[in-house]
């Protein structure tokens, strides 16, 4: 679904360079990690497969289409979902109108469906009660919980998540990687989580290392 094509990315001097020359897969169904240091460049790798930043050098294919070709707006806009380790929610909405209009934004094909954004709520713990208060009277597990139901509720096949579970104890983070392994299982979706914590890395399916520049399969 997701190939990266000797990718190489550097922020002022080419010789300083986080990565180059990396060749990496990312097929639907599966989930994956990337892990790797503190600094090494797993966020700004991410930021290229979501369309964020262009790499330096290579390609990254969408279903085999330089997702230049595809047009960086429409590739984020209709292909990629992203969650962030801050949730990232419009804070003065409730989780029922987040998703509302995440759906309307991206052109869901369930876009004005209420009540299939508010299923998709239910199947994450959202109550109804819940799903109709100001996001910011939920918990940090919550608030992930509504932003996950968000990716669910949007028809992008392609998750990208950015230590997901950052600002959560060990209870939540084993609950919502779990969501995120449904979201690939049964949804059929292209999982890719970028996390420093092994337990994180030990749920998915793949886990790539970033080290020492050079991306290698754990
Ligand atoms: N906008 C930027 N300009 C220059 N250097 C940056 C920028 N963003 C990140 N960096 C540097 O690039 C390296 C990789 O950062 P990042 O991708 O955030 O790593 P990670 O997510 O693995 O912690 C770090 O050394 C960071 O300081
Ligand atoms: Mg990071």
């Amino acid at each position: 679904m997701l190939e990266a094509k000797n990718i190489g990315y550097w922020y002022t001097h080419k010789d300083d360079y986080l990565f180059k020359d990396v060749n990496l897969t990312f097929e639907a169904g599966q989930s994956y990690a990337i892990v790797g240091q503190s600094g090494s460049g797993k966020t700004t790798f991410l930021s290229l497969l979501a369309g964020l930043d262009q790499p330096k050098a290579g390609q990254i294919l969408y279903e085999g289409q330089d997702i230049k070709k595809i047009g960086m707006t429409n590739y984020r806009k209709r292909d990629v979902s992203v969650v962030f380790q801050s949730y990232n929610l419009f804070t003065y909405m409730s989780p029922l109108d987040n998703l509302l209009t995440a759906m309307a934004i991206t052109g869901s094909q369930h876009a004005g469906d209420k009540e299939f954004a508010a299923t998709m709520l239910k199947k994450l713990g959202i109550t109804e009660d819940l799903m109709r208060k100001n996001v910011q009277h939920l918990s940090g597990g919550q608030q992930q919980r509504v932003a996950i139901a968000r990716t669910m509720a949007c028809d992008a096949q392609l998750v990208v998540a950015d230590e997901p579970t950052g600002n959560l104890d060990e209870n939540n983070t084993v609950e919502v990687v779990g969501l995120f392994q449904k979201i690939a299982h049964e949804q059929g979706k292209c999982v890719i989580i970028v996390t420093h914590e092994s337990a994180v890395a030990e749920m998915c399916d793949t886990t790539y290392r970033l080290e020492k520049k050079v991306f290698s399969q754990v």
